[in-house]
């Protein structure tokens, strides 16, 4: 196991005080801080490597191309793809999803299809078929979810058919910290011979992924969640799919070559190799860089040791959250069955009063109902607090967070 006190050393933003406390960041599920190597990674491309990639023979932009595959490369490693063919880089979660439901979605489903959704979802896993099911007219059924917020896996197994084309779920829920059976639902959709679209963005950064042992056929994660820079994220594909779809944007270096044919008056488009078909235009190379060095930096660590930090973390704090007494814990209480995220409810305050009166004391939580909606519903709530934590927060801040909590409390 690492010492989580030796890796705050490691990030400068820790140092900081926030109206004269100590910064305590408790707010990761929506973005991770960046340790110095991931920051002087990218600093170090821009100072000596900077071009633009695959498109020129001089030396810097050789340097920059071979950096931005050695990321994919990386990606792959990481979460046990078969190559880069599978590793399309995009800006994150969200464009890997639409990235889907557009350049697959568009095209293969069509009315009398049904797409399943869970409840749980990000609203990022759940607007694009929205979207999508108003211009395709295919159905979307939604999977239910427990008064508890775990996922109810009869409900979502009974409502997969020979009509499923797509089953789409969170691995990780960013509400709870639910950690669902992905591999459970994915052999079910697949004896149907539905695909699987799995939401990995509060999973990759936070536990072992392997995609060949889940037996999924898409997942969704972005960089900045796991020590990597905004604006990049990925989506992974099994290789066949990939290569039976068509690009979702258009634009160069996604093309093999485009020929005018004067007899027709139109341009006929042959696609690049995967993954380029899919990453039109100027990458974020600078991105890709930086998230190369984040997942150096979380295998030095070991993804089981991040996951049994975290675990401990959530344990520690919901056993200091039940000293609260006006404390309410939304979710499952078994931590067992999730990780590093807890919401919770002060009673007789908004979601935002509670942020607030934290921020005071330089403690970063979020606020809100975190992109999630349809699953506050569930719990009859407009909104809840929520704590996430990462591999550089210290029992010592959870101490202090349930000391301001108790001030809270004399409201
Ligand atoms: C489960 C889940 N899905 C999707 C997203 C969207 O990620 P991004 O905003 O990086 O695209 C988030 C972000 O909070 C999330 O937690």
């Amino acid at each position: 196991m690492f010492d989580p006190c030796k890796v705050r050393e490691d990030f400068p933003i820790l140092k900081r005080k926030i109206n004269n406390h100590p910064l305590i960041y408790f707010d990761n599920a929506a973005s991770s801080q960046k340790p110095r190597q991931v920051i002087e990674a990218i600093k170090n491309f821009y100072e000596n490597h900077n071009a633009n990639v695959h498109r020129a023979v001089h030396t810097l932009s050789q340097e920059a191309s071979q950096l931005y595959e050695d990321a994919h490369e990386e990606v792959a490693k990481f979460i046990n793809a078969n190559g880069i063919e599978e590793i399309i880089f995009v800006r994150g979660t969200t464009e890997a999803i639409n990235l889907v439901a557009y350049a697959w979605g568009l095209r293969n489903l069509k009315k009398g299809d049904d797409v399943i959704v869970s409840l749980m979802e990000h609203h990022s896993n759940i607007v694009p078929w929205e979207i999508l099911s108003n211009i395709n007219g295919f159905n979307i059924k939604y999977a239910e979810v427990n008064n508890d917020g775990t996922l109810n896996y009869e409900d979502f197994e009974s409502k997969i058919s020979s009509k499923t084309k797509i089953v789409c779920y969170s691995h990780v829920s960013n509400v709870t910290g639910v950690i669902n059976d992905v591999k459970r639902i994915a052999k079910v959709a697949h004896e149907y011979g539905a695909l699987t679209l799995v939401d990995g963005a509060q999973s990759v950064p936070h536990l072992p992924v392997n995609v060949k042992d889940l037996d999924i056929d898409f997942l969704a994660f972005s960089g900045h969640k796991m020590l990597g820079p905004t604006g990049i994220g990925c989506l992974y594909g099994k290789r066949e799919l990939l290569e039976g779809m068509a690009p979702f944007h258009g634009g160069g270096e996604m093309m093999r070559e485009v020929s005018y044919n004067p007899k027709t008056k139109r341009c006929s488009i042959s696609w690049n190799d995967l993954p380029w078909k899919f990453e039109a235009g100027t990458p974020n190379v600078g991105g890709g860089v930086g998230l190369m060095e984040a997942i150096k930096y979380l295998k030095k660590l070991g993804m089981e040791n991040v996951k049994e930090h975290e675990c401990n973390m959530t344990e520690y704090a919901m056993k200091r959250l039940s000293e609260c007494r006006k404390v309410e814990v939304y979710g499952p209480k078994d931590t067992s069955i999730k990780c590093g995220i807890i919401p919770f409810g002060v009673d007789g305050l908004s979601s935002h009063d509670v942020a607030l009166f934290l921020d005071n004391y330089g403690i970063m939580v979020r606020s809100g109902f975190h992109c999630a909606q349809p699953l506050h519903q569930i719990f009859k709530l407009s909104s809840s607090a929520r704590v996430s934590f990462y591999i550089y927060n210290i029992r010592r801040e959870i101490d202090r967070f349930i000391e301001v909590l108790k001030e809270i409390e004399l409201i």
